[in-house]
């Protein structure tokens, strides 16, 4: 594999390599010396033209942990806030001899235009609306174990509720795609203001009645309501979309017991998620976050592990 694009990039076998990897990874976690020397000697920029917490975070452990020299360049405080392009600015780092680019940007195809410039290897970090391969890795990865916890193994017959602001969510997209490879079924629920064009084309059942599909969800994924991309009224107020598409207490009770409670965050607490949803004992947000070093140790071992997706 020469990059991570999309989830689209991923078939079964690439797929479940990455998922299987990541256990082992996971281990190092708990260890007092965190550190393997699988990419000594490489050199991966982070560069994050988005905020992030989460994702850049544990990009930048995840290369350490394997040893990697990690650098973290923000848009604010590089050449770029002084009017450099994008391509300018990627050529620049790509000649100091980068080995891979961990990037974040607000266009959707911002991560494969690089790509598509660059010489080092492109790991998508979520760009625009479009997609955010790692954290639907890092959601399978944590489904994954819960399902074995619950007594199951694989996705098939699992139902996953994906619900809310699905127009401007990167993390839907890359969710569905990964599960058409994994075999879980997906179920999309959003008020018809949220719900992107084409999506008839994405081959999941869309609804707009949330209470339809709670007693029957596997997972209960919540997505937050992207009020920074909202010019306008996408729905009346904030306490009448949770009275329809929040995970409210009362929803909350009518989950199965086995299901599993996930949310990509950063979470708005009373918003989609109550706390009573966020800090129950079958809430998984913070697996989630766990498990996103353990997927990005994979995910940049699977790619510069080996010189295989090195340029030519
Ligand atoms: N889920 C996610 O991408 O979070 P950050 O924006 O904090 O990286």
């Amino acid at each position: 594999m020469r990059h991570l694009l999309s989830c689209a990039d991923l078939d079964l076998a690439t797929a479940t390599a990455i998922l299987d990897l990541a256990e082992e990874m996971q281990q190092v976690q708990s260890r007092p010396v965190k550190k393997l020397p699988a990419l000594r000697g490489r050199t991966i920029v982070n560069i994050f033209f988005e905020d992030s917490t989460r994702t850049r975070t544990s990009f930048e452990i995840a290369g350490k942990w394997l040893s990697a020299d990690t650098i973290n360049v923000s848009a604010k405080g590089s050449s770029v806030s002084k009017g450099e392009s994008l391509r300018d600015t990627m050529l620049t780092l790509d000649a100091m001899g980068v080995d891979a680019f961990v990037i974040r940007h607000g266009s959707s195809g911002a991560a494969a235009q690089v790509a598509s410039w660059v010489k080092a290897q492109v790991v998508n970090a979520g760009d625009g609306q479009h997609e955010h391969p790692t954290q639907a890795l890092l959601d399978a990865y944590t489904m994954r174990q819960h399902f074995r916890l619950m007594g199951n193994d694989g996705f098939a017959g699992k139902k996953i509720a994906i619900v809310g602001d699905l127009l401007h969510s990167r993390v839907v997209r890359s969710n569905v795609l990964l599960q058409q490879v994994l075999g879980g079924e997906v179920v999309l629920v959003a008020p018809p203001t949220l719900v992107p064009t084409g999506v008839e084309t994405w081959g999941c059942e869309v609804t707009g009645d949330l209470d339809s599909v709670i007693e029957e969800a596997d997972i209960v994924m919540m997505l937050r309501v992207q009020r920074e991309r909202m010019a306008g009224g996408f729905f009346p107020t904030e306490r009448e979309y949770t009275e329809s598409f929040g995970l409210t207490p009362e929803r909350l009770a009518k989950l199965k017991n086995s299901a599993g409670i996930c949310h990509p965050g950063p979470m708005n607490r009373g918003v989609e998620i109550s706390s009573a949803a966020a800090d129950a004992a079958n809430s998984l947000v913070l697996d989630q976050v766990a498990a996103g070093v353990a997927i990005r140790m994979s995910v940049l071992y699977h790619l510069l592990g080996s010189n295989e997706g090195a340029a030519k």
